[in-house]
């Protein structure tokens, strides 16, 4: 049985009073629960202060990032083990906006997981199409090809304990979310993949988070999918009582 995850990207939002009063909000708001793993995921620059309000609350911590290399001579970048250190225990890697922004490829996004692996965190792979790859009839070859590109480059073994968000491009922070259908056909399809990579034990074992603008209004349909086992929430995780009532949504007695 897969616990569902439900995970709030915060992006780039907040000054650190800001994040250490969301953090105090979140913590107080969601009902620890074992049917239910929560995780935020602040910028690297709150990690430490959000940490030590989430001491204890039961709410894990992740990155939105990590080098593809060690310590050392990588100006800008944050290595997976200081993410350690902060007490992160997850990281999002190759999500939509550094992969437009930012220009990070699958090659790239490889050398970051395998880095997230070696110091223990958690990968939470982003996957999806944008709207005109899937106007063009190419969603499915491009989350594969997401997926591939991870697991071509480090072994069909190599997905370690990750975690995978189907997020397409069209439905992040615009409000349109993919219907429960179009996301269970995804998530199907991504653990069809996966049982053709990794095999069919560690396919059906592997946690598939939905993501794009998934609200209080719609998680309930949304996680009652069989295939989709949390969510990965922007916009409404800025908000503890619409994350909250996400996370209730999620919970499995
Ligand atoms: P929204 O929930 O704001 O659409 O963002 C989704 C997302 O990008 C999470 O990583």
């Amino acid at each position: 049985m897969r616990t569902p995850l439900i995970a709030g990207n915060w992006k780039m939002n907040g000054l650190r009073r800001d994040a250490e009063a969301l953090a105090r909000d979140v913590a107080a708001a969601v009902t620890a629960s074992e049917g239910v793993e929560v995780l935020v995921c602040p910028p690297f620059v709150h990690l430490d202060a959000v940490g030590v309000v989430l001491a204890d609350s039961g709410i894990s911590l992740g990155a939105q990032n990590c080098a593809d290399a060690g310590q050392g001579a990588r100006t800008g970048e944050v290595a997976a083990d200081m993410l350690v250190d902060m007490g992160a225990t997850h990281v999002i890697l190759g999500h939509s906006e550094r992969r437009e922004f930012y220009g990070e490829d699958d090659g790239l996004v490889a050398g970051r997981y395998r880095q997230a692996l070696e110091a223990g965190l958690t990968p939470v792979l982003c996957v999806g199409e944008t709207l005109s790859e899937r106007d063009a009839g190419q969603t499915e070859a491009v989350v594969a090809g997401q997926i591939r590109g991870i697991t071509d480059r480090l072994g069909a073994d190599s997905l370690g304990p990750g975690v995978i968000a189907y997020e397409p491009v069209w439905a992040i922070g615009t409000g349109r979310t993919a219907s429960a259908e179009q996301a269970q056909a995804m998530h199907a399809f991504i653990r069809a993949q996966l049982a053709g990579i990794e095999g069919e034990s560690a396919a059906s074992a592997r946690r598939l988070l939905y993501g794009g603008s998934m609200k209080p209004g719609n998680a309930a349909e949304l996680l009652a999918m069989d295939d989709v086992d949390g969510g990965l929430i922007g916009g409404a995780s800025l908000d503890a009582g619409d994350f909250a009532a996400i996370c209730a949504a999620a919970t499995r007695d």
